[in-house]
């Protein structure tokens, strides 16, 4: 049992140690700690999107910036990863990361959603959602509420005792996201929140969060509204639409998301414009205006788990989840941390001093070598008539390949099924004759024309880049192959598939042989090696030269990297190295011959570049 004075409005508003049997309420224009008032300066860190071995780091870095409160997404995919079952060690898991918040004088804001967006694969939604027969995510949909409901329960019961009543940190749950951008179906709405009361009853606020301009299509009676956006329209907007309680920003963006080929968002070394943040977050401050800054710490869509914005086609958010944020993706401070430091310092009694953090370390060449084809490492195919998509083959991430025995010459545009889910590179024995990628609008893609002889194999390897995390697109996000395959006008029945979900990688199949002579026509292959490291540490690794493809290290998966850019470079955390024999394996899609060294380095690259299978 801690003891608690309140000197006062600034000490007040400096972060407390909550104590068991702590209490977070509201009345009109306050939240109250323990009766006090209690202003939110907060900042979002995904608990899933940080190696966990580094979370108590980036945490004091929170608490010296000024912030009281870390906010989080939960992303139920990655925990009820098959459902009824549910993987919570690792990154996974929430009670360490809000035991670790509260030991570094931290409130918790658990970003629940179900649906969450947050750049992440299918908003947050597992897969296998799309598995169950009339499932319509984000409505009042019996099947979809059954779901919720469970996941809610097993997440409510887990995370009871770290809740405010029971002596915990976590002192708000959020209910959906943004939905009034989506839609206004106030029954599925509160059937959702129905669901939260009984399964978090450990005296967390609930609450919403909108936009200003949907703030009442996402409202939920009897439930917190709160906005996004900005610390000035949000509350105008509340204030117009007559919502109770005290005014929260639940994301004031500093910068925005990366997707591939698009220009990298960042504002380091714009003085203007953090002069700008300190006013704002000051005033809204100044005003009793609650914030959590989206992203304090952006972090990394380690392995599969990026979602993708939909333009007039496939947007895919990069690996780096970087977000220009005040503590940048390997969890060191920048220009704008200090400047947002200096202006929060104003409000907190208590500032400690900025953390230490290693130096980056730098690894040079690291000796990979080609060591054996994808195509000699395939798992045992199930084979069909015509291709199934990704989910109904059990897969959730990752690659699937669909391979097709040529018995009578066909030649003529190829069409791979109804759309390219989501880029697929087209092989003839082994060869490499174009991609077809919904990173370009459809009628602008790649025209693969084929000439197929009896006895030829005929490979379709296509790649989920990560489902549609926003919008109305949401609704169903199949991948792999949907539809007829056809050669010219020609249907092809009969079909090898393989599952590739490559979570850690393959091994290399006893007796396949290393590819001689690297060449463009290549099928995709595995590089090897190992490295030692004086001494362990965090890194970004570059691999100029190279196109396309996946990383791991020691097991593992970094994530995908790819030319085009922005990010040129791959946060390795020192967290997942050892000092000697650190085994690296790189999947190289699209081999050339002009493979670069692979090194680690301190400083990151950002630069768009040129789509080599531009169309
Ligand atoms: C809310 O509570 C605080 C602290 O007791 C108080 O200063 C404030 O006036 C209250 N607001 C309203 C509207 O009652
Ligand atoms: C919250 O805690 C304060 C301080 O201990 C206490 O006075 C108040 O009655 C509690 N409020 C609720 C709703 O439990
Ligand atoms: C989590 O547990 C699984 C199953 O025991 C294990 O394979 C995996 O390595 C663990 N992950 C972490 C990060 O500890
Ligand atoms: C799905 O919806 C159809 C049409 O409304 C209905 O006939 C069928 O019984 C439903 N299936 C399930 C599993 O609810
Ligand atoms: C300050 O808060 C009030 C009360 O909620 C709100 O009406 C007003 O718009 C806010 N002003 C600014 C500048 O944020
Ligand atoms: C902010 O809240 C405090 C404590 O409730 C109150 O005294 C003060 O008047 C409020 N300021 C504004 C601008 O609303
Ligand atoms: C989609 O295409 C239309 C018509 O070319 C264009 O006006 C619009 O800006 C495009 N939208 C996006 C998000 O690229
Ligand atoms: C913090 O407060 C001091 C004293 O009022 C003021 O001079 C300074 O500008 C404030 N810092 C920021 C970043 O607003
Ligand atoms: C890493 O390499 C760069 C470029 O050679 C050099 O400037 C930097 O000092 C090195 N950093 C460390 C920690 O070795
Ligand atoms: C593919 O063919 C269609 C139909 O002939 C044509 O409209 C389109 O421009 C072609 N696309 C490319 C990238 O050449
Ligand atoms: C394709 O040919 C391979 C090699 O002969 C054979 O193992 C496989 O069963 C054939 N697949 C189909 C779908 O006919
Ligand atoms: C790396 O970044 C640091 C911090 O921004 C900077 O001081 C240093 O000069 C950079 N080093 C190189 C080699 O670019």
């Amino acid at each position: 049992m801690h003891l608690y004075t309140f000197g006062g409005l600034l000490a007040a508003l400096a972060s407390v140690q909550p104590s068991l049997g702590a209490n977070f309420t509201y009345n009109d224009t306050d939240f109250l700690l323990n009766g006090e008032p209690f202003k939110i300066i907060g900042g979002q860190m995904d608990a899933q999107r940080v190696p966990w071995q580094e979370w108590d780091s980036r945490l004091a870095f929170a608490r010296a910036m000024g912030l009281n409160t870390i906010s989080t997404y939960v992303y139920w995919n990655q925990i009820e990863d098959q459902p009824g079952q549910y993987i919570t060690n690792g990154s996974n898991n929430f009670a360490a990361y809000a035991e670790k918040a509260q030991d570094a004088g931290l409130q918790v804001v658990l970003r629940v959603g179900p649906y969450i967006c947050g750049e992440h694969e299918w908003g947050g939604f597992p897969a296998w959602l799309n598995n169950i027969d009339n499932m319509t995510v984000r409505s009042n949909n019996p099947q979809f509420l059954e779901r919720t409901q469970s996941w809610l329960n097993w997440l409510g019961d887990w995370l009871d005792p770290l809740m405010i009543n029971n002596g915990g940190p976590i002192i708000m749950v959020q209910v959906e996201n943004e939905y009034g951008f989506y839609d206004s179906d106030h029954t599925y709405t509160s059937a959702l929140a129905a669901q939260f009361e009984s399964a978090f009853t450990g005296g967390a606020i609930l609450y919403t969060n909108d936009g200003p301009d949907a703030l009442e299509a996402g409202a939920i009676p009897n439930i917190l509204a709160e906005t996004d956006g900005s610390t000035i329209d949000g509350p105008k907007a509340r204030a117009k639409d007559g919502m109770k309680g005290p005014n929260m920003d639940g994301e004031y963006y500093i910068t925005w998301l990366d997707q591939w080929g698009q220009p990298h968002q960042s504002i380091v070394g714009n003085t203007e414009r953090i002069a700008s943040i300190q006013a704002d977050l000051a005033a809204a401050l100044d005003n009793n205006t609650s914030f959590s800054l989206y992203m304090f710490n952006g972090g990394t869509n380690f392995g599969f788990q990026n979602g993708a914005d939909w333009g007039n086609s496939t947007l895919p958010i990069t690996t780096s989840y970087d977000y220009g944020a005040p503590l940048d993706e390997s969890g060191r401070p920048t220009d704008i941390y200090y400047a947002l430091r200096e202006a929060l310092g104003n409000y907190t009694s208590d500032l400690p001093d900025v953390p230490d953090i290693d130096p980056m370390i730098n690894i040079s060449s690291i000796d990979v070598k080609p060591a054996f084809y994808l195509f000699d490492a395939l798992p045992t195919p199930q084979t069909m008539d015509t291709p199934v998509n990704m989910e109904q083959l059990n897969q959730w991430y990752g690659f699937t390949l669909y391979r097709y025995n040529v018995s009578d010459s066909v030649s003529g545009l190829l069409t791979p099924g109804v759309a390219a889910k989501d880029r697929i590179i087209v092989y003839v024995n082994g060869e490499r004759q174009g991609v077809i990628d919904s990173l370009y609008p459809a009628g602008e893609q790649q025209n693969v024309t084929l000439d197929l002889k009896a006895g030829d194999t005929l490979d379709l390897l296509s790649e989920n880049l990560g489902r549609i995390n926003f919008g109305s697109l949401i609704t169903s996000q199949t991948k792999g192959v949907i539809g007829d395959v056809k050669v010219s006008d020609t249907v092809l029945s009969g079909w090898d598939v393989y599952t590739l979900p490559l979570e850690s990688g393959l091994d290399k199949p006893s007796g396949a042989s290393a590819p001689g002579n690297v060449s463009s026509a290549d099928s995709p292959i595995f590089y090897t090696g190992t490295f030692d490291v004086s001494t362990p540490g965090d890194t970004f690794l570059e691999l100029p030269g190279w196109t396309k493809g996946v990383i791991w290290v020691n097991g593992n998966n970094l994530g995908r990297f790819w030319t085009i850019g922005p990010q040129q470079s791959y946060f390795l955390p020192g967290a997942w190295l050892e000092k000697t024999k650190n085994t690296i394996l790189i999947l190289n899609l699209e081999p050339s011959g002009s493979e670069g060294t692979v090194n680690g380095v301190t400083n990151r690259t950002w630069a768009v570049q040129p789509d080599p299978d531009a169309p």
